[in-house]
């Protein structure tokens, strides 16, 4: 099976394919893109491996090597799935060029089809100049993570008038500058839905409404991996308690001595 491509994602709403909504998650490894990859249209490596992976308290310290680690990791596990790195703070914000040279060395790195950057108005200008260069770039708008600290904390975006209305004008310069797709996360339903009518590039949806174009989640969070996540996330199974019982119950059995049993042990040839 051939890779899906970036403009096959972009063309479903133009065809007015609402009967096919895009389905995303992250990725961080390689077994896992594996795992995810036939069941999803595209893969995210997402910067948030900065708490999930490396124990980081936000997204901020996350570096370009560290996105190009995971990100080759994940074009190697995977076949089906278009891949997308996320652009981690710094690399980008301060110039178109700064931005493009921080993006093409990533799609070097990973061998990743696209990437995605945070910001709407404020970034239109670099997305146009990715854009136009040969890369595909991914807009994120609404709660935007790298911006943790101008806005104070991970709330939900879009409960008054002027952010809602900030969040569509970013949404719209963003399509306007060529975002090939644009993530929407945190922000209250209606905006989602209105985001959702008014833009004319795909919206994949987190924490904003199932009337997106498409949804993605953290695939750790919805693997029951951590005790506290944020109220949009739905747990899908419940890997925590799984290893923690797998590590509980091997650890009983070395120190009783039952394994390594008959079955996982190396016998001499019989003469
Ligand atoms: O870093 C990430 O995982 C993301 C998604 C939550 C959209 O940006
Ligand atoms: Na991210």
């Amino acid at each position: 099976m051939r890779r899906l491509t970036v403009p096959s994602i972009a063309q479903r709403k133009k065809n007015g394919e609402t009967e096919n909504p895009i389905v995303m998650l992250t990725a961080y490894t390689a077994r896992q893109a594996q795992l995810l990859d036939q069941h999803c249209d595209m893969l995210l490596v997402g910067d948030s491996l900065g708490q999930v992976i490396y124990g980081l308290s936000s997204t901020i310290p996350v570096t370009l090597e560290m996105m190009a680690n995971h990100g080759a990791a994940v074009v190697r596990g995977s076949y089906h799935a278009v891949v997308v790195v996320d652009m981690p703070f710094g690399s980008y914000e301060g110039s178109p060029e700064k931005a493009f040279e921080s993006a093409s060395w990533l799609m070097k790195q990973s061998g990743a089809a696209a990437v995605k950057l945070e910001g709407g108005v404020a970034m239109a200008e670099t997305v146009r100049f990715l854009s136009a260069r040969g890369i595909p770039v991914m807009g994120h708008v609404g709660l935007t993570p790298q911006a943790v600290n101008a806005l104070g904390g991970y709330g939900a975006r879009g409960r008054s008038e002027a952010e809602a209305r900030k969040i569509i004008e970013d949404a719209s310069a963003l399509e306007d500058a060529g975002a090939f797709a644009i993530v929407l996360e945190g922000v209250v339903e209606p905006i989602a839905i209105e985001v959702t009518r008014e833009i004319g590039c795909p919206i994949i949806g987190i924490g904003a409404s199932p009337c997106c174009d498409g949804q993605v989640l953290v695939t750790e969070d919805m693997l029951g991996m951590f005790d506290r996540v944020p109220r949009f996330v739905k747990r899908y199974g419940d890997m925590g308690a799984m290893i923690t019982e797998a590590a509980q119950t091997y650890a009983e059995e070395v120190r009783e001595r039952s394994f390594p049993g008959a079955d996982q042990l190396y016998q001499p040839k019989p003469d």
